[in-house]
């Protein structure tokens, strides 16, 4: 109920929709009701006594009602299906907005498949019974009422006789929904297993075919695919069971009043006209039931749906803006980390135990350490992507939490370790954290980052489309690519997750000379794989398990023994075999 209520609260500004619907339904119903009592006459005044003159006025009635109804019929379906298709637009608007929102934690946890089940699947399960399922209850209830009235004006007996059928027919329609009904929520969620499962294989593709893991994956599909089926034959069979139970409930309402009102005929009680009209309005009786199973069926279906979209709506924001956040101007670039603690969940391992660090305006700092020892973790604190569980993050002298979040991200320049870019042209890659930015300046940062020529080697140049996340590039060429990013958002603060995979000296000369043009300038941390970039930083932090084990500048550290000095003494080793 709540969830109904819920959807219905989004309904409300299309007031005016539902009233038009609700206006076609109440004439639908009456022209429905008004059918019998023609044929009434025409058996009765035309037929039996003798009126043959009316029989071409009282077709023609019938006629008129039918194409009345059609109006009202068509006014009506186009007003609810309005309502619902706007209602949906604006679900679907809401949990998207919702979505860019989350925090990375939620992401960390969730399935993409199942995300994008619930914008498509279970938001158009919810349009369906908008628009035509909640008139349509209304409808049936509303011509259960009139026709047990008309009923009873035509014969209290017959009706009396026959009413105790109807609870029999309830009490089957009840019955088939009771057992159903997690039937549905179950296909619901065996329908958004499939979508996650065939999203994993088509983004893990190349992962799929280098392990020649196609077979497996097979079968992993087979048997969510096979659940599905199963789960739905499993409703199958509830419906084929209990529909003919239903229907033969209902003709047992038919089979006495076609006995007894037979018999009251022939005794002139009522007439045969009355008996026809009767059993006309006997048949809309049931009716109602027999669609009010399916209708809460549906309904069911989509409170499920519902259910499952109102869930993601209600996922809270971890990381949320305090009302009143600070506007930030132009940073500085200050940025100090005070006895930091966190984790990624609760209960799991520190990620950063008791960092202390202080960066003033300008400063490069290089972060190095062992693979988890929270490199990455200290640059996704920075933008606020995480809240800290102990101590506090701040830029400026402003605590993180305190100042408006898009003031603070736009003046963060991020390149990470692995370049995302979108299935649109090299351009507007570049130009994603400034869309406005003219072609003079991409082309200058694209310079700026050493990926210009490349670029221009490119028969479409700047219009040339990447695909999808950016395959069909390097990954030097993308990490470039992420560079020009962000040189063109000129920000205060930039954070470098170095790519860990090796490039050829000649890519590698170029990317350090990007880099020392992006670092021009503004504070800096870079998570440093390759000498070459450590020597760039003014800086050297040294982490081992979320703990600073040693700080200084090159020169500093490679006297005295410790990791650095391990690190430096490796990759020079390797840098000598290679020779
Ligand atoms: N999204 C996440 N959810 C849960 N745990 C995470 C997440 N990201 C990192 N961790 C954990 O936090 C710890 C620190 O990870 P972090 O990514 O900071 O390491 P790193 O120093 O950047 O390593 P690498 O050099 O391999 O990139 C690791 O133990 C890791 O397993
Ligand atoms: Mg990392």
């Amino acid at each position: 109920m709540k969830t109904l209520f819920r959807v219905l609260r989004y309904a409300r500004p299309y007031r005016s929709s539902l009233a038009i619907g609700l206006l076609g339904l109440v004439v639908g119903t009456a022209m429905d009701m008004a059918v019998p009592v023609i044929t009434r006459y025409v058996i009765d005044f035309v037929l039996l006594a003798g009126h043959h003159a009316w029989l071409g006025w009282l077709a023609a009635a019938i006629v008129a009602t039918a194409s009345f109804k059609g109006v009202f019929w068509f006014f009506q379906r186009y007003a609810m299906a309005f309502m619902a298709q706007k209602v949906i637009f604006d679900v679907r608007g809401d949990l998207y907005r919702h979505l860019q929102e989350l925090s990375f934690r939620f992401y960390d946890r969730a399935q993409t498949g199942q995300i994008m089940s619930r914008v498509s699947q279970d938001v158009e399960l919810l349009r369906r019974f908008l628009s035509f399922g909640v008139i349509q209850l209304l409808g049936q209830v509303l011509s259960f009422a009139v026709v047990l009235v008309l009923l009873f004006t035509i014969d209290p007996v017959l009706t009396a006789v026959v009413l105790p059928v109807v609870p029999l027919v309830a009490l089957a329609v009840w019955q088939f929904n009771r057992r159903v009904r997690p039937k549905y929520q179950e296909i619901q969620q065996k329908q958004a297993e499939i979508t996650a499962v065939l999203q994993e294989n088509v983004t893990g593709v190349r992962v799929v075919r280098s392990f020649a893991a196609e077979d497996h994956e097979v079968e992993k599909f087979r048997r969510v695919n096979w659940a599905y089926l199963e789960k739905n034959l499993e409703a199958m069979r509830l419906r084929a069971t209990w529909f003919p139970l239903m229907s033969l409930s209902a003709d047992l309402g038919t089979m006495l009043v076609l006995a007894i009102g037979g018999w009251r005929t022939v005794t002139g009680t009522i007439s045969l006209g009355m008996l026809v009209q009767f059993l006309q309005y006997l048949a809309m009786l049931f009716t109602p039931l027999r669609m009010l199973g399916w209708l809460v069926n549906m309904g069911s279906r989509a409170i499920a749906a519902g259910n499952r979209v109102f869930e993601l709506l209600d996922t809270r924001r971890e990381v949320a803006e305090r009302p009143g956040a600070l506007r930030l101007g132009r940073l500085q670039g200050a940025v100090r980390l005070e006895r930091v603690r966190f984790r990624y969940q609760p209960g799991a391992p520190w990620a950063l135990d008791g960092v202390d660090l202080a960066v003033e305006p300008g400063e490069t700092i290089a972060l190095l350490g062992a693979t988890g020892s929270g490199k990455s973790t200290i640059l996704q604190l920075i933008p606020r992507f995480y809240d800290v569980d102990e101590g506090c993050v701040r830029v400026d002298g402003h605590d993180v939490r305190d100042v408006r979040l898009a003031d603070l991200r736009r003046q963060i320049g991020i390149v990470p370790q692995e370049t995302f870019l979108f299935s649109t042209t090299i351009a507007e890659n570049i130009a994603y954290g400034r869309p406005g930015a003219s072609r003079e300046e991409i082309v200058r940062a694209a310079k700026a980052a050493q990926i210009h020529d490349f670029i221009a080697s490119l028969p479409k140049g700047y219009e040339t489309v990447v695909g999808e996340r950016g395959l069909g590039l390097s990954g030097g060429q993308k990490q470039r690519i992420a560079i020009a990013r962000a040189l063109l958002l000129d920000p205060a603060i930039l954070l470098l997750d170095e790519a860990t995979s090796s490039v050829d000296t000649e890519t590698e000369a170029l990317i350090r000379e990007a880099l020392r043009r992006l670092l021009l300038g503004r504070t800096a941390f870079v998570v440093a794989h390759r000498l070459s970039t450590v020597r760039l930083a003014d800086r050297i932090v040294v982490l081992d398990e979320g703990r600073i084990v040693q700080e200084g500048t090159h020169d500093e550290l490679v006297r005295v023994p410790g990791l650095y000095r391990d690190i430096v003494r490796l990759q020079l080793a390797e840098a000598r075999e290679a020779v």
